[in-house]
């Protein structure tokens, strides 16, 4: 269960997300606004602290892990936001280099991994790029390319094509199809039918409770 207290007000949120994510598979969670995505999204990466209920990962509780271990558990999980966040100081090849940094890895491979991973998401030219000088399809290739350079084992994605045109829509799509998912569970918040399509179960949020509606 997770609520917001708000002006002495209690918001439930989520309150029967029993639901266990499984790899190899892609989710989509579908749900009106405000209906609590994010949230749920926040619970699992361990950013909001559930109220009541327990989260595990590989079947050890991770519910209420000490900050390293969040800092450990969170190694395995890539993040994609609908407004990319890239750092606006960094080029795109600093940017997809941050997570990378963050391990002790030698900063020549980490530069040769970031440069292969903006090269599969089709940014080879632009890697000296600041986010100002990228379309908004690109930074979020750049996000991507970031998001999955450390390999990461979990994929949260918070309506990654929420910004995006039709055509970058499809580019983003087939960037999420190339992703090999054997090892890999991807849930995307989202709103788009052509990433429903590509799931292999899609969920609504409604009234806080998570339902499947197809697998
Ligand atoms: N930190 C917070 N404090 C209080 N209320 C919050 C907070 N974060 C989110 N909420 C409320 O929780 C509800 C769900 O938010 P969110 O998960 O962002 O919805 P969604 O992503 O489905 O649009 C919203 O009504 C929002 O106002
Ligand atoms: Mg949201």
């Amino acid at each position: 269960m997770k609520s917001f207290k708000k002006d002495n007000r209690e918001l439930k949120i989520l309150d029967n997300a029993n639901v266990c994510f499984e790899n190899g598979k892609i989710y989509a969670i579908v749900g009106e606004s405000g209906a609590g995505k994010s949230t749920l999204l926040n619970c699992i990466s361990l950013v909001e602290k559930l109220d009541d209920g327990k989260i595990f990962y590989k079947d050890k509780d991770i519910t209420n892990i000490k900050e390293k271990e969040i800092c450990n558990y969170r190694k395995n999980v890539g993040f994609i936001f609908q407004n990319y966040y890239l750092d606006e100081y960094l080029t795109a090849l600093e940017n997809v280099m941050v997570p990378l940094l963050l391990t002790d890895m030698i900063i020549e491979e980490c530069r040769d991994k970031a440069m292969k991973q903006l090269e599969n998401v089709g940014l080879k030219d632009r890697m000296n790029h600041y986010p100002r000088e990228l379309s908004g399809g690109e930074q979020q290739r750049v996000a991507i390319a970031r998001a999955l350079v450390r390999n990461p084992q979990i994929i949260l994605a918070d309506e990654p094509t929420g910004n995006l045109d039709e055509k970058n829509e499809k580019n983003i799509l087939e960037l999420i199809k190339q992703i090999d998912k054997k090892d890999k569970c991807i849930i995307i918040v989202t709103h788009s039918s052509k990433i429903k399509k590509i799931a292999d179960v899609v969920l609504e949020i409604k009234q806080g409770k998570l339902m499947i509606l197809s697998e």
